[in-house]
């Protein structure tokens, strides 16, 4: 168990593991300080969702105005701020999207979708990818394929996975460094062969996240449109980390040229408010809503969070976030590279954006995952102050995930990358120090 940095911990459930080994007192930007006065580049933007920073001037300034009209609402009344940001929505994303329904985690927003495309297709099947994180919550769970899906009993009937398209391993065994698809192709005749004939849906990340920063190939997404549509299938799509930027482009299905038939937003929509969408068009929110669509939280229409989720559209638009994040995406991918070439347990460094992964392995022949070095290199990374995560599919987590703010800054990506390579040369000198002695 890590140190615990203050005794009321007792008073907490650990619902992912340990807690950090210290408290926070402030945040600010793509900096967190703690209560000892220690400041920590925060290269997970909190959990992938400050992507303008933390406690951006803006979203402070909405949530103030908020607090003086109004916070909360009864779910039937409207208010100018969730009108605002669903006519707003409407006005970034192609058509036919132009229909919302607001809700507060990421989780949420997915089951919704998944309700929807239920009740409008009259089937309940449910497809989903190896490697997929979607939320939590026992529905979307059963299609969340990259971890806790064992001590809670049974998952959703009719709940099907495709093997991800995961170049550096391929799944199926097939391609070596990129992908073509078979295991998409393999994927479907599985599913086909286990199928009931009640295929409603299938979900997916734009750039899988949780599972390892799995970049999907050109061509890959327009593909699972034609096999959905082949079988009456919508496409559901969750941006909860890649939309508004991150990828490079406002919404990240916009560069593989399909449009979902639902779209799932949350994370970087609130700008660390809890805050999510669900989009679809017209046909299907008239339809679900004749067949008596009903989906009704505490906080579905609160203006609070939708306020601060029109200061981030402002934001996100005034800055030029998205170009910002492709510059910066750029500049840390070559940094990274860079590494790579320095470092023979650097097996892979992929992503889109300013979401990537640097995937560590014992050596690049054998490609065997290096999970213990990627613990202690997390841990000396945080003792030398860059907070990131180190991301799990199953029992392995070899992966660091790198997305900090969109607006973070050339300086603080060579920051980071110092302590990477130091961290790294540390932990490496340590472990060769004790195979010695
Ligand atoms: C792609 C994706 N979808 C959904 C979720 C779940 O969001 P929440 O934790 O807000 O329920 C996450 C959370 O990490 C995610 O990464």
């Amino acid at each position: 168990m890590a140190p615990v940095s203050d005794e009321r911990e007792r008073f907490l459930i650990r619902y992912v593991g340990d807690f950090a080994p210290f408290t926070v007192a402030r945040a600010d930007g793509a900096w967190v300080e703690t209560t000892d006065g220690r400041r920590i580049l925060d290269f997970t933007s909190g959990q992938i969702c400050s992507t303008l920073g933390h406690n951006h001037s803006r979203i402070g300034g909405a949530l103030r105005d908020a607090l003086d009209t109004v916070v909360h609402l009864n779910s039937w009344m409207l208010s100018e701020p969730v009108l605002g940001l669903g006519e707003r929505l409407a006005g970034l994303l192609p058509p036919p999207l132009e229909r919302t329904v607001f809700l507060s985690t990421g989780s949420e927003a997915n089951e919704v979708a998944l309700k929807l495309a239920k009740l409008r297709t009259g089937r309940f099947e449910v497809v989903g990818l190896t490697r997929s994180f979607h939320g939590l919550l026992a529905g979307i769970a059963s299609v969340n394929f990259s971890m806790a899906h064992s001590g809670y009993g049974p998952l959703l009937p009719g709940s099907f996975a495709l093997p991800a398209p995961y170049a550096y391993r391929c799944p199926v065994r097939h391609c070596a460094g990129t992908c073509d698809c078979t295991c998409l192709e393999v994927g479907f005749e599985l599913v086909d062969q286990q199928s009931v004939g009640s295929l409603a849906a299938l979900i997916a990340e734009p750039v899988l996240s949780t599972g390892g920063i799995v970049v999907p190939p050109d061509g890959y997404f327009r593909r699972v449109r034609e096999l959905c549509d082949e079988r009456g299938m919508l496409l559901v799509l969750d941006e909860a980390q890649t939309c508004l930027g991150r990828l490079g482009t406002m919404f990240a299905f916009e560069r593989d040229g399909v449009v979902p038939d639902l779209l799932s937003l949350s994370k970087t929509l609130g700008g660390g408010l809890p805050l999510a969408a669900t989009v679809t068009s017209s046909a299907i929110a008239d339809d679900c809503e004749a067949k008596g669509f009903v989906h009704v939280t505490s906080h579905v229409s609160d203006p609070l969070p939708a306020a601060a989720g029109l200061a981030v559209l402002d934001v996100v638009e005034d800055e030029g976030l998205v170009e910002l994040a492709r510059r910066r995406g750029e500049y840390l991918m070559a940094r990274l590279r860079e590494l790579q070439a320095a470092h023979e347990h650097i097996g892979d460094v992929r992503g889109r954006g300013l979401l990537v992964g640097l995937e560590l392995v014992e050596d690049r022949g054998s490609k065997a995952p290096a999970d213990a070095l990627g613990r202690a290199v997390t841990d000396e990374c945080l003792d030398r102050g860059l907070s990131m995560n180190i991301v799990r599919s199953g029992k392995i987590a070899n992966c660091f995930r790198l997305a900090p703010p969109l607006n973070v800054t050339e300086d603080e990506i060579d920051t980071a990358v110092e302590i990477l390579d130091a961290s790294l040369r540390a932990v490496l000198a340590g472990n060769a120090a004790l195979a010695r002695a």
